[in-house]
């Protein structure tokens, strides 16, 4: 098949793009660098340095003939998006209009698109399953479930087919622990380094923690069946922050103890995801926790 796949210069796309070469598509990048970067990007992957707001987008999708848009591009920072709701909706609205408008326009077959578990469910007492009530808190989640609608629309009205991959915290190679990063690449990247580490609160936040492999299969699942659909992209397991200290202080063989400061008004005390749709439709079975984070240890003891 022929991919454009947006936001493949960062973790997870890369991961994906990786995945997809790997299977003998033909994949083309577009991200705008803007916190990816070049060297994760597949030598075998074609490059396109822009911005999905870019009004040179539509000369992009009617020329190229792709079977399916990979949309992973999002601002991906929470805070910045409740800081700033116009630039956020800008990106991960607008943007994301001015791909499903041209998909549809040029007869693109179907976009996946990346969603996310923690920031459209809100707090939760037991694990989400896709038809629960929906509460985004913040911009952020606002644009993804946006998002959601306007691709049902989109498949309704012109039958540009979609499936929508709900993400939980995804950690592994390529997440950078710079930003809007995941603790689990914070963590290494300190212990490696022998820097202190700071948890918000009491460190008992719950999140549910997916590895990138398991991620990447649910985008080849996806491209073909599973139409006009969402998933949960998830373990089902809520583990604390403290958790997560713990087993990378046995994997790195650390002993220096975080430093607990104040929690963040706002933060979720915890986000975990039903599984049992990606588990039976999909059929894929998560990496326990450990292995996940044994695997991501490598890449970063490689890396320093
Ligand atoms: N990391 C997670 O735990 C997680 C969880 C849920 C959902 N997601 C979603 O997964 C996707 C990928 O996230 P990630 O963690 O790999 O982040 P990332 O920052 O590594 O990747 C995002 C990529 O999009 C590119 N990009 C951003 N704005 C763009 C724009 N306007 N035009 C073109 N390219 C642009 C960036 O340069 C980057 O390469 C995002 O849609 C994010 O919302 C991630």
């Amino acid at each position: 098949m022929k991919i454009l796949l947006t936001g493949g210069a960062g973790f997870i796309g890369s991961n994906v793009a990786d995945a997809y070469i790997e299977l003998g598509h033909e994949v083309w990048i577009l991200d705008n660098l803007s916190t990816g970067s070049k060297n994760n990007i597949n030598k075998k992957a074609k490059f396109i340095e822009m911005d999905i707001r870019s009004s040179e987008l539509e000369n992009i999708i009617k020329t190229k003939n792709f079977d399916i848009i990979n949309h992973h591009a999002a601002q991906i920072d929470v805070r910045k998006s409740v800081q700033n709701p116009l630039y956020d909706a800008d990106i991960n609205i607008l943007g994301s209009l001015n791909i499903y408008q041209n998909a549809h326009k040029y007869g693109v077959k179907k976009v996946i698109f990346i969603s996310s578990g923690g920031a459209i469910y809100g707090e939760c007492l037991k694990p989400k399953t896709e038809n629960d009530t929906k509460t985004p808190l913040s911009p952020y989640g606002v644009a993804k479930y946006s998002n959601e609608f306007y691709l049902d629309f989109y498949s309704k009205i012109h039958r540009l087919k979609y499936t929508t991959l709900r993400y939980a915290n995804v950690y592994g190679p390529r997440q950078n622990p710079k930003g809007e990063a995941g603790v689990v690449s914070i963590f290494s990247t300190n212990m490696l380094e022998n820097k202190q580490s700071y948890i918000y609160g009491d460190g008992s936040q719950k999140r549910d923690y997916i590895f990138v492999g398991d991620v990447v299969k649910a985008n080849i699942k996806a491209l073909s069946g599973f139409d006009n659909q969402a998933f949960n992209i998830g373990t089902g397991i809520a583990t604390t922050t403290r958790g997560i200290y713990t087993a990378l202080q046995q994997i790195y063989n650390y002993n220096k103890p975080a430093v607990y400061t104040d929690e963040r008004p706002g933060e979720l005390t915890c986000s975990v995801l039903n599984i049992d749709k990606m588990q039976t439709e999909l059929e894929i079975k998560p990496k326990p926790l450990l292995t996940g984070l044994q695997l991501t240890a490598e890449y970063y003891k490689d890396k320093n």
